[in-house]
């Protein structure tokens, strides 16, 4: 299991074959060797990440999202835009220390001209086809709902996530009664895409600066249009638009969106921090100061 939490040993050796179908879509499980759960003692989500646990064969249909509620649809469509542009802003393979040897190689690499190119597609499908498939589906939408899963997936599974994902953990372990329509009713949750996207924008403001050509190349990809584009930071840009999604996919506005409030600031941060596999690969230091300012951010956005 990942450090701190657990020893983060390697995986001994291989494993069983393993045919991964998914029935929704946007984890990409099937092209990824990480493996997440809630750890109920701790509050907290953390995971297996080992290039051995990459399924042998993945079989996807993208005639399984027509039956998904449109709400699943929204939050799992922002999960991949958020795999793929957290990879595609991830602290890049050139700016790491060398390992001792391939075999302690992390399976999260940073940023690299490979997974650049997964991503930068995946965002544009997800730019071009999210908010139709909530509101007004087209098989075409699905495919390439579907299709940018994948490719996110083969961006994330080798350059790795980073903020989002990192402060999503405790967004869903602190949930207090929060219950999202269109899941199971039985107990209150943060849907993961949910608990990723609702941190985003207040995020990408943040990092916009540390690498803004990206931030800018993320911006268009999702469809800001030219005004946009010219009269706002890059990192501005990007978030607004991600702003305008959410609004038009049912998305909850922001952190308050999902039940929490200033006085849950400490326990969010707190539970944040120890996150350090995803926080590292960053493109700028982050600590607890900059952690509160997001999570303060992140609140409400419209
Ligand atoms: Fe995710």
């Amino acid at each position: 299991m990942n450090a701190p939490v657990g020893q983060a040993k390697p995986v001994p050796g291989p494993l069983k074959p393993h045919i991964a179908c998914p029935t929704t879509f946007g984890t990409a499980s099937e092209c990824t060797g990480i493996a997440v759960f809630d750890f109920l003692e701790m509050e907290a989500k953390t995971g297996i990440a080992n290039t051995r646990l990459r399924p042998s064969l993945g079989i996807l249909d993208p005639t399984c999202l027509s039956s998904l509620p449109s709400l699943v649809l929204a939050a799992n469509g922002f999960d991949v835009f958020s795999h793929a542009f957290e990879s595609l802003t991830a602290r890049p393979f050139t700016h790491r220390t060398k390992p001792a040897s391939s075999s302690t190689r992390p399976l999260s690499q940073g940023a690299n001209p490979y997974s650049d190119l997964a991503c930068r597609e995946a965002i544009r499908l997800v730019g071009g086809h999210l908010v139709t498939a909530v509101n007004d589906p087209t098989a075409e939408d699905y495919e390439a709902l579907m299709f940018a899963g994948m490719l996110a997936g083969i961006g994330f599974g080798n350059a790795g996530c980073h903020i989002p994902h990192a402060m999503s953990y405790a967004v869903a372990g602190l949930v207090r009664d929060y219950q999202p329509p269109g899941w199971p009713s039985n107990h209150a949750m943060v849907p993961h895409g949910i608990s990723v996207i609702v941190n985003a924008p207040a995020v990408f403001r943040f990092t916009g600066p540390a690498c803004p050509e990206r931030h800018l190349m993320g911006a268009e990809a999702m469809g800001a249009s030219a005004e946009e584009l010219a009269d706002q930071t890059p990192g501005d840009a990007l978030a607004n638009r991600i702003e305008e999604m959410m609004r038009a996919t049912g998305i909850p506005n922001g952190l308050s969106g999902v039940g929490y409030s200033m006085e849950d600031l400490d326990s969010l941060v707190s539970k944040t921090a120890p996150q350090r596999r995803l926080l590292d690969n960053a493109p700028l230091a982050i600590a607890e100061p900059e952690l509160r300012q997001v999570f303060t951010e992140a609140m409400r956005y419209w």
